[in-house]
């Protein structure tokens, strides 16, 4: 529309704040273009208005003030939402506590305005901090100043605040006590929301399953507005707010948690194999062994350029290490020259940064600005994929705008927990977790269309290998190629949605949509892959 193309902003001396706001927004098309200034100004005003009275100004962002930009590229990890055309909020609230959650998602009910919120912003589609639906005015409710971490050493527990960051995590647990450890993701930067709201997995889960299957209670704001934790909030919501994929059923401001114990001393390696030192062998094999593998022992792949990097995680020591890799993948060739004899904390700091001498205070280091555009997908593998498949990837891998695949090998622990313990359906039957993931940092649409290509492409090609009707995938790799959500009558289609959904979810999806249905059922909390409410059976034909 005409406003679309307004580059210019008026800034006649009389215009009100919010006047000027919003032709700011129209001007950058954040308001749908063809809103008329009286309608949206009633909105946002009133919106504004409404946060105004319960949010101290400094809290409060709106386009005009200088910090906005800042704070909402503050936790943004993706350049390919980083364009001048990728929608922007009305306003960010940078909670400080929980009565400004509170304020958000009761005024923007009220008004109208649906609210995004972010933790640690590594959602793969940036759906924590936009709104790919121009109808929809948002704001952005950031959790990044809720990190708070109390642990309890004695009790084995600790309270996360959502906006704390896995590093913020694991350094505070350790520091408390070097026995104790949080089974969780490998990036440090990764934030605590977002993580536990899908699932989260890493070294220990082998060991120890996921991160949300340690969750023992959580503090919620939920679609009325309300401060619910799990006794007020009940088992059904519970269970979906633990790997039911964020944003779907309220805030969640803080979760306690339940601590693990690790020996004093573990043992890490990485063994680099190239395509010449038989990788293919070594990976085709390694699919029927990490999976079976004691529960101490991780071990995962990466495969980039032409070679496999093993990495490992043994919560023992090396002697015992060796002969467990003797015994088990002789052909890896594995030695003791390869251990490295550290603590669980610096297990964490090797993982991340590829070297156990750096300092822990790394973890603490929340990153700057986005400097790559990434895409990812994701695949579950339940039989072997053949050797003849792995031999033809190093074609794509050699290629120059090729990405890389992580092979996160499941068993033990995720095989013993039953599929609907939690919304995380990917449990026994799984070899592993197969993830295609590309970054690059050149600008342009040429690069864009390469890499994106050469992800769905390599995607596409997998297809005949992996898990079939539905071909899953993990939601905390998300990836809107699997679909995504559409409106009829102001609510979410269930049908729609089912299509992704029981990628993520399996059977799970239907009970997700009916604790949907039961604690939002005016589908407040939305975005692009967000839970439907389950219409009421009669309501059937009609979404
Ligand atoms: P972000 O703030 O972007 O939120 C993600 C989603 O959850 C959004 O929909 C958001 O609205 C919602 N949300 C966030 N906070 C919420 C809250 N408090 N209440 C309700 N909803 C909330 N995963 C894994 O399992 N193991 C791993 O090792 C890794 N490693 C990894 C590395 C890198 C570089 C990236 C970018 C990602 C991963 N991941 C991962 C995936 C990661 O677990 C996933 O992206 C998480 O959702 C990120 O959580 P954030 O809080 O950072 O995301």
């Amino acid at each position: 529309g005409e406003s679309c193309s307004h580059t210019h902003i008026l800034a006649a001396s009389n215009m009100s704040r919010t006047e000027a706001i919003l032709r700011l927004l129209l001007a950058l098309c954040i308001l749908p273009c063809n809103t008329s200034i009286s309608s949206a100004a009633s909105t946002a005003d009133a919106f504004l208005h409404c946060l105004a009275a319960a949010i101290p100004p400094d809290l409060l962002h709106t386009p005009p003030s200088p910090s906005y930009s800042p704070l909402l590229l503050s936790s943004v990890r993706n350049l390919r939402f980083v364009t001048p055309g990728t929608p922007r909020p009305l306003a960010i609230v940078a909670a400080g506590e929980a009565s400004h959650a509170q304020a958000a998602v009761r005024c923007g009910r009220l008004h109208g305005v649906s609210v995004r919120v972010r933790s640690g912003g590594h959602d793969y589609e940036g759906l924590s901090y936009l709104s790919l639906d121009p109808r929809e005015p948002f704001a952005l409710l950031d959790l990044a100043a809720l990190r708070a971490v109390r642990v309890d050493p004695a009790r084995a527990e600790a309270w996360v605040g959502s906006g704390a960051t896995l590093g913020e995590l694991y350094y505070a647990v350790a520091a408390a006590s070097r026995a104790l450890a949080f089974p969780a993701g490998v990036c440090p930067t990764v934030g605590v929301g977002g993580h536990l709201s899908g699932g989260g997995f890493g070294t220990l889960m082998r060991r120890y399953g996921l991160a949300a299957d340690h969750v023992l209670d959580a503090v919620l704001v939920d679609a009325s507005g309300r401060l619910l934790n799990r006794t007020t909030m009940g088992e059904d919501l519970f269970w979906a707010i633990r790997g039911g994929g964020g944003e779907s059923f309220g805030v969640v401001l803080s979760w306690k948690l339940r601590l693990v114990r690790v020996p004093a001393l573990v043992t890490v390696f990485t063994i680099r194999r190239s395509r010449k030192q038989s990788a293919t062998h070594l990976i085709a094999k390694w699919q029927e062994i990490a999976p079976a593998l004691p529960p101490d022992l991780y071990l995962r792949v990466y495969v980039r350029n032409q070679d496999a990097q093993f990495q490992s995680l043994f919560l023992g020591r090396c002697d015992r290490l060796v002969s467990l890799m003797r015994a088990h993948f002789s052909d890896l060739g594995m030695v003791r020259a390869d251990c490295e004899e550290i603590t669980w904390i610096q297990s964490t700091v090797y993982f991340a940064f590829h070297s156990s001498s750096k300092p822990l205070e790394l973890l603490l280091d929340r990153g700057t600005k986005p400097d790559s555009y990434v895409k990812a997908k994701s695949d579950y593998v339940q039989v072997p994929i053949p050797w003849h498949v792995w031999e033809s990837t190093w074609t794509w891998l050699a290629k120059q705008e090729a990405g890389i695949l992580i092979l996160d090998p499941y068993g033990g622990r995720m095989g013993r927990v039953a599929p609907s313990a939690t919304p995380f359906p990917h449990r026994k039957g799984n070899l592993y977790n197969l993830q295609y993931y590309s970054s690059w940092s050149e600008n342009g649409t040429d690069a864009f269309d390469k890499h994106m290509a050469w992800v769905r492409g390599l995607y596409k090609q997998m297809e005949p290998y992996v898990s079939k009707n539905p071909r899953t995938g993990y939601v905390n790799y998300r990836d809107l190629d699997l679909g995504r959500n559409e409106l009829g009558d102001n609510v979410t289609s269930y049908a729609k949605a089912k299509v992704w959904g029981e990628k993520y979810f399996k059977g799970n999806f239907e009970r997700l949509a009916a604790v949907k249905a039961m604690v939002d059922p005016d589908d407040f909390f939305r975005n692009e892959q967000s839970i439907p409410p389950l219409p009421a059976a009669k309501g059937w034909n009609s979404i």
